[in-house]
């Protein structure tokens, strides 16, 4: 292996750019060249490809984002997308790929090993939703932005007495709310993995008020249902005033916390490994701080579990 390309994928996540940095000096130190390739799966296929040296990566080990840019594409599912995303890999010199990204992304380096082209994947996206890793790079940062929005809700929400629902990305997972809820002090955690029932979640609210706790703040994961929604159910049942503060895209941003960068470095660095070592469709990961990686079937096969004694503890902790 002589040359080797990396690329972002999906909705990005703030440690990408530490993971970037990590293959391109890894695979430099190794005497490799490395190609950024910009834009995701839609700049493979159109041949945005550009040359790295060891100071293109300079400077953004603490940036978020993704120095790389990311997209969706659609196009890149077709048989003819991923036919040409290989004709520019070769064009380019290109013998092995690291995709950072999520499950879709995933999806797109699995279906270019099968067609022969080694690819490796780092679980880049905030939503901790990826199998074979405890925790993807950027979760740990989006926690922190939650929980400074958690934080500061408190104080308004304090002041006027009032309920509070927070909602989360995630997608389908409920990770983001599980963990921020948690280390948040929620009052109660609403995730796509746990039924919950309504009645119980107003129980709680009642009781809480009746020994005097001046707020309730729900977080609510994405995947369950829309902030909105579920303000004007909790309204009807308790007659309290609630808000809604629907944290969005802010999840996604900001400087990545020394957890994430030091997960990316060492995902990175083990990405460029596996290539050397001329394996492919391999997904890296870290379970129980060890570097592991299985096979991408490996991973879409596991299912993607939430821890439920933390959901339980949370609700012992908030009574
Ligand atoms: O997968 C990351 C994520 O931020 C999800 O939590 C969220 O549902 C989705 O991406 C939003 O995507 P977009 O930025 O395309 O709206």
């Amino acid at each position: 292996m002589k040359t080797i390309g990396v690329l972002t994928s999906g909705g990005d996540s703030p440690g990408m750019n530490a993971a970037v940095r990590a293959v391109v000096r890894k695979a430099i130190y190794h005497n490799l060249n490395v190609y950024g390739i910009y834009q995701g799966y839609a700049g493979l296929m159109a041949g945005n490809f550009k040359k790295l040296e060891l100071g293109s990566v300079g400077d953004i080990i603490h940036r978020g984002g993704t120095m790389l840019y990311t997209a969706r594409s659609e196009e890149f599912k077709t048989l003819e997308g991923q036919h040409s995303g290989i004709e520019q890999l070769n064009k380019h010199g290109v013998e092995g790929l690291v995709v950072i990204g999520g499950d879709g992304s995933y999806r797109g380096a699995q279906k270019l090993t099968e067609h022969g082209f080694p690819c490796i994947g780092l679980p880049g996206t905030i939503d901790n939703d990826i199998a074979g890793t405890d925790y993807t790079i950027g979760f740990n940062t989006a926690l922190h932005t939650v929980i400074d929005a958690i934080d500061k809700i408190r104080d308004t929400a304090t002041s006027h007495e009032r309920t509070f629902i927070i909602e989360v990305m995630g997608r389908h997972a409920g990770d983001i709310a599980l963990w921020a809820g948690l280390a948040g002090g929620a009052e109660t955690i609403i995730i796509p993995e746990i039924d919950f029932k309504l009645e119980d979640v107003v129980g709680r609210i009642k009781s809480g008020q009746k020994r005097g706790k001046k707020h309730t703040i729900i977080v609510l994961a994405e995947g369950v249902s829309n902030g909105m929604d579920f303000a004007k159910l909790i309204e009807r049942e308790t007659s309290l005033e609630t808000r809604v503060s629907v944290l969005g895209h802010i999840q996604r941003g900001g400087t990545p916390t020394a957890f994430d960068r030091v997960l990316a470095s060492r995902l990175g660095g083990r990405a460029v490994e596996l290539l050397i070592e001329g394996k492919g469709g391999r997904a890296v990961g870290m379970e129980q701080n060890r570097i592991v990686d299985y096979s991408f079937d490996e991973v879409f096969s596991k299912p993607h579990h939430i821890d439920e004694t933390m959901y339980r503890l949370s609700q012992e902790l908030s009574i």
